[in-house]
């Protein structure tokens, strides 16, 4: 074992949890504990349970009462995030919360309010940051092999059925922006820097969802810096990179190029070089899922070895309320017909 223990309580065996269970199993040997499963559905929380070798509760404030946990791991819907992190902060043990932290900017400032005063480690499960090609872009960018960046194009454009395992998706009141243009608004904010401004187109293409499925989204980074940010679930193609980030980004001494298959072309000072910037699969990853579930292993990763260090993730509460800010500004750009400043929480 290479760090201090950490027992880790995982809230709602659905969908996704799978993803976090399979991720603290493997990092057991840096020292995660599933020290226990909670599921309002018996059903799920006992096959988690059986699955992981952990005790099952069908009760979170049951679950806090009878084991001792150094961290909830959230990975409900958004509704129950605030009540759930709410509890799990007054119990004094860490939150993660998965992704949209909340349905309101109240409900999630909330949230950051309660573990500020109380002084417990909050983070959001924003994963896709964390993913192997992301952090290998970042790397580029860091090296200054492009210069700082002042262009990019960011797309997520999928036909993927993500409805059969999403069927909530239909019924959302905020649909892609704030399920997956949450995610690619943090990769905006992760490699070009925090937006001064933006505006927003949305559309509903698929007569089927109550929400828009698309948005094209114009950013003006703090850096001076542009970007455009494109969400769909509505782009039929035979090459579907589902769930891959696509990317050019542009600097004054070259430029980033990712394709489909985790490719990335980089151009520096004239010279051109092909990267795989991919990860390899892992025992409980498959295709096509896998970029996403290497990217809930790496943000699991990542909170692990900042519990133990007992230092913020850069994910923390406070970092995500401006990913959140960018999301509720792109509604309110699309709705008003205008760029939007996002809100400062302090
Ligand atoms: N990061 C990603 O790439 C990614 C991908 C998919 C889903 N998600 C997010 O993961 C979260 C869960 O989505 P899902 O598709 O797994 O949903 P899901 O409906 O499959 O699972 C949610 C589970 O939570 C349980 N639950 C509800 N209230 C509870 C409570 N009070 N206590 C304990 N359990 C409770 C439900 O019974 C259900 O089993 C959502 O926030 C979603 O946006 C993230």
């Amino acid at each position: 074992m290479t760090g201090k223990t950490i027992r880790i309580g995982v809230v709602g065996c659905g969908f996704y949890a799978q993803n976090h269970l399979n991720a603290w199993r493997d990092l057991a040997t840096d020292g995660a504990v599933l020290a226990a499963v909670c599921d309002v559905d018996p059903d799920k929380a006992r096959a988690a349970g059986e699955t992981f070798a952990a005790p099952w509760y069908t009760d979170v404030r049951k679950m806090l009462a009878a084991e001792k946990l150094d961290a909830v791991d959230i990975v409900t819907r958004q509704d129950t995030h605030r009540e759930l992190a709410e509890t799990a902060i007054a119990h004094r043990v860490a939150a993660i919360v998965q992704k949209p932290f909340a349905p309101t900017w109240e409900d999630a400032t909330a949230i950051v309010e309660a573990a500020k005063k109380a002084g417990v480690w909050l983070a959001v499960h924003e994963n896709f940051r964390y993913q192997a090609p992301l952090r290998a872009i970042r790397k580029v960018i860091d090296s200054g092999a492009i210069g700082e960046p002042s262009w990019a194009r960011i797309a997520f454009r999928t036909g993927f059925d993500v409805y059969r395992t999403q069927p909530y998706f239909y019924d959302e009141e905020r649909f892609v922006i704030a399920d997956v243009g949450v995610h690619v608004l943090d990769v905006a904010r992760f490699l070009l820097g925090d937006v001064q401004r933006i505006s927003c187109e949305t559309q509903r293409r698929n007569p089927k969802v109550r929400a828009e499925d698309t948005a094209t989204m114009l950013l003006r980074h703090e850096s001076g810096a542009v970007s455009t940010v494109e969400v769909t679930y509505e782009a039929r193609r035979a090459d579907d990179a589902f769930p891959e980030t696509l990317m050019e980004i542009e600097g004054p001494r070259g430029s980033i190029v990712v394709t489909a298959g985790c490719r990335m072309k980089l151009t520096s000072d004239g010279e051109a070089t092909e990267h795989d910037i991919g990860a390899p699969l892992l025992s409980w990853t498959s295709h096509p899922w896998h970029v996403s579930q290497e990217g809930a292993m790496g943000a699991c990763r990542h909170f692990l070895d900042c519990l133990q260090r007992g230092v913020p993730a850069e994910t923390r509460g406070e970092d995500n309320l401006r990913t959140f800010a960018l999301v509720d500004a792109a509604y309110r750009a699309a709705t008003e017909h205008r760029a939007v400043t996002p809100v400062r929480w302090s």
